[in-house]
């Protein structure tokens, strides 16, 4: 059973260094998963990746079944998800290529199925620190063993989208806290916890945000940003897969514990 779980853009597990063994195709009580499931290896750990946006069809981020993903992941056994996501860069110094570990989050999405308790069962669960923490020191560590630059902190504001941001909505979000803003992150991250998973976001920076420079935004210079980022990104990914404990002693595999009404 994969233990671990990697959630990312397409393209992904078509990365070099990444053995596929096994496909699984899942089906949820929430619907279908944007794609098969790719159990394989990833520097001798066994890993089940999804395509988050599905192949060959390109889901949009917000027609994504994100319960149905993250379920799927618990159906295969996996405990601890590493999510990679795109991401516009708000704060300053963050250039296309950086490499971001979120530490908060503020939700802007909506219209998104974003909790599985939706029946009698009223749960609440914590969210104070939205990503898990040993998972993120994982990602920390692993950074400086493989020389990668990584940002150890930031907060992630997940948009709606498909479309992208304006400037007057850039400079506000910046105003509030935001450093980077992607379309992603949420609910998969809530959904996670309220399964007990463990759940750690990759940001990579593919682009200044809106009126952060002169430039219009482009799909091609993200795509771009991203072809180029995915060695590294793999090279992070694998190092953190052999320094993390096969235990897990977070508090995310308790988080139903007082989250019940
Ligand atoms: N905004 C929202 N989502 C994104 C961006 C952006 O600038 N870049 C990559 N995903």
């Amino acid at each position: 059973m994969a233990k671990i779980g990697v959630i990312a853009g397409s393209g992904f597990y078509e990365m070099e260094g990444i053995a596929v063994r096994e496909l699984k195709k899942l089906s949820t009580p929430y619907g279908e998963p944007s794609d098969i499931y790719r159990i394989g290896e990833l520097a001798g750990v066994e890993v089940a990746f999804l395509s988050r946006h599905g192949t060959p069809h390109q889901i949009p981020p917000h027609r994504i079944n994100y319960r149905a993903n993250i379920w799927g992941f618990r159906e295969l056994g996996v405990e601890r998800i590493l999510s990679v996501n795109a991401v516009g860069g708000i704060r300053k110094g963050l250039s296309p290529g950086e490499l971001l570990l979120p530490d908060q989050v503020i939700d802007m999405t909506h219209g998104r199925a974003s909790t599985f308790y939706e029946g009698n069962e009223v749960v609440h669960i914590d969210f104070t620190m939205p990503f898990c923490d040993e998972l993120r020191r994982a990602l920390i560590t692993a950074g400086r063993k493989s020389g990668l630059r990584v940002k150890k902190t930031g907060t992630y504001l997940c948009v709606n989208g498909p479309r992208l941001e304006s400037k007057a909505e850039i400079r506000y979000f910046s105003q509030i806290g935001g450093d980077i803003v992607g379309m992603t992150v949420m609910p998969e991250a809530c959904l996670a916890r309220e399964l007990e998973l463990c759940f750690a976001g990759i940001g990579l920076v593919t682009n200044p945000a809106a009126g952060i420079s002169a430039k219009r935004l482009t799909t091609t210079e993200v795509l771009e940003t991203m072809k180029n980022s995915l060695e590294r990104i793999r090279d992070l990914m694998a190092e953190t897969v052999q320094i993390l404990p096969e235990k897990r002693s977070c508090d995310c595999q308790g988080a139903l514990g007082e989250a019940r009404m």
